[in-house]
């Protein structure tokens, strides 16, 4: 379906009407095994850690999406960033963003260094910093852009050309802007990969992965992590995931367009600190947003000064919920220093400007009024 458009791809990708009835959605193929003909005689499906019908058609929609050639769905986004990590032997050396998802710098610091992986973390607004991190023995450059939560963005097309000359693999984190809004591969990543619990699930119900290539030889490999390893979805999730991949790009359309009347509401109150959206026209790389990205997504941050204030406005607001995640219909605010990067150590929070004031937003699709209004009797509590 490479020629359709994105909304079409997102609808039908992998989704054919099913063979025996005609039911235009996948089934939930509830299964852990195939009944097999005889020895060696089978229809393709032997057991459901390998072979799934429900988890294919989400690994083949998600792959269409992201303009690879395979897809390959996991138990949660940690789970398929270990997955890729996995493609590396211990001992080799990876040169990651500085500021990313707590999570994954906790996965990188506490279970793949000390097995003998090598990270280096530079700061990825700065091209040449990274080409200087790179050694000959770098295996992968690993990337986030947005970054979560100080929204820095990294110039991927610029990225990709040093881990080309170098021979290493480009991942990136595609969480926070989705296939919609943004496409690395198209802009010379080896590896796409996402957490789905986010906007892909997008209605805060399911944990779930993804990691997508258009390299052959990776896909084999993760193929075989993959099965070997287990971090598998269970149907239901995988069902759940691809309803919602149907209306990603009208969820998308209106996280934008709620997020950027929240960011200039913010903006324009000297009650709130720097507010780090791409969106606003005096975002520091507004201009690299509006190159590599079709949209600005729906995440926030800005800083409220102080803990105490902080405190009292994640107590006070009332349409968004106060919790952890993102990327649902509903509107999140999280305090990135409790919650998200709790596992960041404190001097590299101070440096990357993860203050105790810091609040993140992550704007709904609920009305955008009825948002702001909300943030107003908060900050005023
Ligand atoms: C950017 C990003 N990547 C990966 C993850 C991990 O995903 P999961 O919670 O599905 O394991 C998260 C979770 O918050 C995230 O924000």
């Amino acid at each position: 379906m490479k020629q359709h458009g994105f909304s079409t791809r997102a609808i039908h990708a992998g989704q054919e009407p099913e063979a025996v009835t005609g039911a235009v959605n996948v089934p939930i193929f509830q299964t852990s095994t195939y009944a097999q003909q005889g020895i060696g005689d089978h229809k393709g499906f032997e057991y459901a850690r390998t072979h799934h019908p429900t988890r294919f058609a989400l690994e083949q929609c998600l792959a269409e999406l992201e303009g690879g050639t395979h897809g390959f769905a996991f138990g949660s986004g940690l789970a398929a960033i270990d997955a890729v990590m996995r493609l590396l032997p211990p001992g080799a050396h990876v040169v990651a963003g500085d500021d990313m998802y707590g999570g994954t710098f906790r996965l990188f610091d506490k279970v793949l260094k000390p097995l003998g992986y090598r990270f280096t973390y530079v700061d990825f607004r700065d091209v040449e910093a990274v080409r200087a991190a790179v050694a000959p023995e770098t295996g992968m450059i690993y990337a986030e852009t947005p970054t979560n939560p100080m929204m820095r963005l990294c110039d991927l097309q610029a990225i990709a050309d040093v881990a080309r000359d170098s021979g290493a693999m480009m991942v990136v984190d595609n969480t926070f802007m989705t296939p919609y809004l943004q496409t690395p591969l198209s802009l010379g990543a080896s590896i796409v990969l996402h957490s789905t619990t986010k906007y892909l699930g997008g209605h805060s119900d399911l944990i779930g992965g993804a990691v997508v290539t258009a390299d052959a030889g990776i896909a084999e490999r993760l193929k075989f992590l993959q099965n070997a390893c287990g971090a598998v979805p269970g149907p239901m999730d995988c069902y759940l995931t691809l309803r919602s991949l149907k209306t990603l790009a009208v969820r998308m359309d209106r996280h934008c367009a709620n997020a950027q009347k929240v960011a200039e509401y913010l903006a324009s109150h000297p009650e709130f600190g720097a507010v780090h959206y791409p969106g606003l026209p005096d975002f520091p790389q507004h201009e690299l947003a509006l190159r590599q990205m079709r949209g600005f997504g729906g995440m926030i941050s800005t800083d409220l000064g102080s803990l105490e204030k902080a405190r009292s406005f994640c107590a006070a607001v009332k349409v968004f919920a106060f919790a952890e995640s993102l990327g649902g219909v509903e509107s999140l605010l999280c305090h990135p220093v409790s919650m998200t990067h709790g596992s960041v150590p404190p001097e590299t929070r101070q440096r990357l400007g993860i203050t105790d004031g810091l609040v993140r937003f992550s704007v709904g699709i609920e009305d955008a009024e009825d948002l702001i209004a909300d943030i107003k009797q908060a900050m005023e509590a």
